[in-house]
């Protein structure tokens, strides 16, 4: 403890970690991270060069040229920057989702983009999503979660999502995308997406979001010894 808590929610995509998130980290005045957006960021940026992003050594020399930075709002809101540009929205798209796990597997990225995610940990007390930061990025959270549904419960919530944005996407497509994503984030070899030892399994699949909520805040009161505001 370095007199900030730390919340650590990882698992697979789509399991409403970022949502249920955000709305922890309102209820108890803490800041949140969403560390899948600074890998989108960097999709997106090699999906404007037209670069492989498989090619570590390529995608690294353009990583190191690229200002990536995240800014809050006056919300509390967490925006995404490159390069001076407001691109929050642009790394939503699906597209970008598939840009964002293949950069996401190359162990040089995630090691250059490690400092950036436990500074916000060192001066603030956080709720950061993602997939390794129980067990990586923030190996000594005082609360691990592990939050996560069936592919088919998490396909039928992202439709719903994606259609709030106006983004029509069939159902089988967005079930493929998480299916590709969840094979290469859990088989890869650096920091596959894999449950911390000490971290609390919720399993969504059968429970709305309100349940959900109640079992993460219940969790936190307990674990941490605060209070909701
Ligand atoms: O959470 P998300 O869907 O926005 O994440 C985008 C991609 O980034 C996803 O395929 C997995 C990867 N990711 C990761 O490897 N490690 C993290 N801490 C967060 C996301």
């Amino acid at each position: 403890m370095n007199g900030f808590y730390a919340i650590a929610i990882d698992g697979p995509s789509g399991a409403g970690k970022s949502t249920q998130a955000k709305r922890l980290a309102k209820e108890f005045s803490f800041i949140y991270v969403d560390t899948g957006a600074i890998y989108r960021t960097l999709g997106l940026a090699c999906w404007r060069a037209g670069i492989d992003r498989k090619d570590a050594a390529a995608v690294m020399e353009l990583l190191k040229t690229l200002d990536i930075s995240i800014r809050y709002n006056a919300e509390g809101e967490q925006r995404m920057y490159l390069n001076g540009e407001d691109v929050s929205a642009e790394i939503r798209q699906p597209e970008i989702s598939i840009c964002a796990s293949d950069v996401s597997s190359l162990q040089e990225v995630r090691s250059f983009l490690l400092d950036m995610q436990r500074k916000f940990a060192r001066e603030n007390n956080v709720v950061m999503d993602g997939r390794d930061i129980g067990t990586v990025v923030l190996p000594d959270a005082e609360l691990k979660i592990f939050l996560t549904a069936s592919a088919e419960a998490r396909a039928r919530r992202r439709l719903l999502d994606l259609k709030e944005k106006g983004i029509e996407e069939p159902f089988e497509d967005v079930l493929r995308d998480i299916n590709y994503r969840d094979e290469q984030d859990s088989r890869r070899a650096a920091a596959p997406l894999r449950m911390a030892e000490d971290a609390v399994l919720v399993d969504s699949s059968d429970i709305g979001f309100e349940e959900t909520f109640a079992i993460l805040c219940e969790l936190v009161i307990r674990r941490l010894a605060v209070s909701e505001v």
